[in-house]
């Protein structure tokens, strides 16, 4: 028992991000509750289960997400401002991750190697703990629990305080689909910091997996130092979108207003800077005000609502004045930058005569903000402007998503391999995919997601010599 953590016994609310009313009053985890969820994990990490088994449990799960898909999206709605629609893909997206890890579950039953009289085994690591945010309150917690399950890991997750209830909601689909209760045990509780430490100290939780900001990743990493965990980060971005002159700028703004449409662009993938070649940049900037324009506006629950709130008022408070630091540094609003004080909505907002250092391109914004920075190509060759372009997308700590567009392969070629990233999309701005390792280097942290690999953050190595 950890005796640092002072978790009493109290409630909080949880609230509807756009109506403000409060959707629920739950109960913070005390210490007691801790202490039997990861002894629970514990036991049913020392029961043998098959890979087989545990497909089985996946599947068993993608079919309670597509049953109550529609349930469960009105739920993330109400909890985190999304659209309906955006909340509908959020579980579209989830249940991908379902479907990818359940084949991989068996293949934990057999050795990943068996060369010259060894064998090479992957086994579960042991009982994961996870930190999850509230911008994907459904998708970041399933695309943990996913691998997890598959490799044999037991997963105790804390939700973010702000959306816990479609983590409820996880849990309960889990019991519904016959999970063992030993395998998921949600920590639902305000007392961030707290159960934080709990989580990343103790030393029976073998490794930690953390989604969000990079000031508390480098936080929980240090503590996690302590019982040696092994440890997943993914953090925040600041990705730069490159628009060369040979672009199809109508798929460019497309793929850019549909990236900063999930999540009302409070994801760590949304496109934070756009640089555009001047040659094209009075095009792709109209185009990109008719776009945003166009979007529809309303209740974000009716099917049709194409543009979501934010978070909290807070947060919608800050985007604003982010616009207001831009103007100050010089730049022109475009469309948006209006702000209705005591609303959590706030418009889609184009910003032109943008400079590379500007506030509002050096910080991750996590709005719906578009800063155009335009690059001067006169009298450059295509290659010295790509260069240009290069070397301010570089120009950060951050390392998660990048995407560049252009017509011309060689220019394609040449920004995915020197841009600095985890992830590069090549004329696409939306990257999702179960079967991609989704993660970023630099401060953006360390680990994969997904893919094929997407086992190896749960799993450690058996070299097995077998008597000759
Ligand atoms: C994130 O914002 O943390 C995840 C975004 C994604 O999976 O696309």
């Amino acid at each position: 028992m950890n005796s640092t953590t002072h978790l009493p016994i109290s409630t909080f609310n949880v609230y509807n991000s756009v109506t403000h009313d409060c959707l629920a009053t739950l109960t913070n985890v005390t210490e007691k509750d801790i202490e039997a969820m990861i002894s629970a994990a514990v036991i049913r990490y020392h029961i043998p289960s098959t890979g087989q088994e545990r497909q089985q449990m996946l599947v068993a799960l993608h079919e309670q997400l597509t049953e109550y898909r529609y349930e469960l999206a009105t739920i993330i709605s109400k909890e985190s401002g999304k659209t309906l629609s955006d909340a509908l893909a959020e579980i579209d997206y989830a249940n991908q991750y379902l479907a990818w890890f359940a084949p991989l579950a068996e293949s934990m039953d057999e050795p990943i190697e068996v060369a010259d009289k060894i064998e090479v085994w992957r086994e579960p690591v042991g009982v994961v703990g996870a930190i999850t945010p509230w911008n994907f309150p459904c998708a970041m917690i399933i695309r943990k629990l996913a691998a997890a399950i598959a490799a044999g890991c037991p997963f105790v997750v804390k939700p973010s305080e702000l959306t816990p209830l479609t983590a409820l909601k996880i849990k309960m689909y889990t019991e519904t689909a016959g999970w063992d209760k030993g395998w998921f045990a949600v920590l639902v509780s305000n007392q961030n910091a707290a159960v934080g430490q709990r989580l990343t100290t103790d030393p029976r939780i073998a490794k930690f997996t953390f989604t969000g900001s990079t000031r508390v990743g480098k936080l929980l990493n240090a503590q996690c130092a302590t019982s040696l965990k092994r440890v997943s980060l993914e953090l925040g971005g600041n990705a730069p979108m490159l628009v060369l002159a040979d672009a199809d700028i109508e798929l460019a703004v497309t793929q850019c207003v549909a990236n900063k449409q999930r999540g009302t662009g409070q994801t760590c993938v949304a496109v934070n800077r756009i640089y555009v070649a001047a040659a094209v940049a009075d095009a792709f900037t109209q185009a990109l005000v008719e776009k945003v324009n166009a979007l529809t506006k309303g209740d974000p629950l009716h099917p049709d609502t194409q543009v979501g709130h934010m978070i909290t008022l807070d947060a919608a408070n800050k985007t604003h004045n982010r616009v207001q630091q831009a103007i100050a540094q010089g730049a022109k609003v475009l469309c948006g930058g209006t702000y209705q004080a005591g609303s959590s909505y706030y418009p889609h907002t184009v910003l032109s005569h943008v400079q590379h250092d500007d506030d509002v391109v050096c910080d991750e914004i996590f709005g719906p903000l578009y800063p155009i920075i335009t690059i001067d190509d006169a009298g450059l060759t295509n290659d010295a402007v790509i260069q240009r372009m290069l070397k301010c997308a570089n120009d950060t700590q951050a390392g998660l998503a990048a995407y560049v567009f252009s017509r011309d392969k060689n220019v394609i070629l040449q920004s995915q391999r020197q841009l600095q990233y985890g992830m590069v999309g090549c004329n696409t701005a939306v990257l999702g995919n179960a079967a991609a390792p989704f993660g970023g280097i630099k401060q953006s942290g360390f680990g994969r997601e997904g893919g094929r690999l997407g086992l190896d953050d749960f799993t450690h190595l058996k070299y097995i010599k077998p008597n000759a």
